[in-house]
């Protein structure tokens, strides 16, 4: 018996994803969407938030404000509403109407940039604003989940140690992870390095983001990618990174919907495209244990991701481009 649904973050399940076309891949992937608040987000915002109480560097008289376009806001918004405190989320006019109904919803106070940046996004003046607002007020406690250790801490005690721990017969060979923060990559690989020293780490980036040293451009599907280059990533242990577009990510998403009725968001298509992209290069000759992070449900793209239109619409674009 629990008291508050918000008690119950981690220890999401565990899938296997049965890949006819190679025997050698056994191919897991974390359901993350089965958080509470229907993200990997839960966790890093479940955990900054009881930390920063504990160890007193906030209190119950401060305001939390944070860059988010999603996941991480709609998070944040009910951690900070369960303990109390009052919580700024900082969107931007592409944030989808539904995750900014679910902050709001939560009691959070948002704020939405309408004016693009110097790179024709909005993250650098989402930050900006954030840096006014904590200049000009008192007892507020920025989150920064591009820089804050707490973000990488919280996937390094409870998704990295779950995935260490769940991985079958104790064999991890692969890790595949989506980018976009950065915290859970840096706190999972961490974590998994640790425990097995020859596992490779691969990043998941999609065509656009800057992460990797990759050419800015317009993306469409938001929780993967950036358009900075995270300093949290400075810790993070990764051996390689695989691009994926975004078509090959709507692919993906479908494929997971039509043959394993997993319901998926666009960084889990991401994931899983990369994962076959990564196996068509480097054939395996021997039974390899490949772990995925599917980070959040196909729910709140179902005016994106799943609608033909505006799968178009993103075909379009990448067309013009050629
Ligand atoms: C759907 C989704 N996938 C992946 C990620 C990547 O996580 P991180 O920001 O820790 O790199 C996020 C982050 O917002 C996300 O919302």
């Amino acid at each position: 018996m629990i008291n508050n649904i918000l008690e119950k973050v981690g220890n999401t399940p565990l899938i296997s994803l049965k890949n006819q076309e190679n025997p050698n891949l056994n191919v897991f992937a974390k359901l993350e969407f089965y958080n509470p608040t229907g993200s990997v987000k839960d966790r890093a915002a479940s955990y900054i938030i009881n930390t920063l109480l504990s160890r007193g560097i906030i209190n119950n008289k401060t305001t939390i404000i944070e860059s988010s376009s999603g996941n991480f806001g709609i998070a944040l918004s009910a951690y900070a509403k369960q303990k109390g405190l009052k919580f700024i989320c900082v969107i931007d006019n592409t944030t989808l109407p539904v995750n900014e109904m679910m902050i709001r919803l939560q009691g959070a106070e948002v704020i939405k940039i309408t004016e693009p940046d110097s790179r024709g996004g909005y993250l650098l003046n989402r930050i900006k604003k954030v840096k006014e607002i904590v200049e000009s007020t008192d007892n507020i406690y920025w989150v920064n989940q591009y820089g804050n250790p707490l973000n990488a801490q919280a996937y390094y005690n409870s998704l990295g140690n779950e995935i260490c721990l769940e991985t079958p017969r104790q064999k991890l060979d692969y890790l595949f992870m989506g980018v976009s923060s950065g915290g859970t990559i840096t706190g999972v690989s961490q974590k998994v390095k640790e425990k097995y020293p020859k596992a490779e780490v691969i990043a998941v980036d999609v065509d656009g983001s800057i992460i990797f040293g990759g050419k800015s451009r317009k993306r469409f599907i938001p929780g993967i990618g950036s358009s900075l280059r995270p300093d949290i990533l400075q810790s993070a242990k990764i051996d390689d990174v695989i691009y994926i577009d975004e078509i090959e990510t709507i692919n993906s998403c479908i494929e997971l919907l039509e043959k394993h009725n997993i319901y998926a968001g666009g960084s889990s298509g991401s994931v899983h495209a990369a994962v076959h992209k990564y196996f068509k290069k480097h054939q395996m000759d021997r039974s390899v244990n490949v772990m995925c992070v599917f980070a959040d449900k196909g729910e709140r793209y179902i005016s994106t991701i799943y609608n033909p239109e505006w799968r178009e619409m993103v075909e379009s674009f990448n067309l013009a481009l050629v």
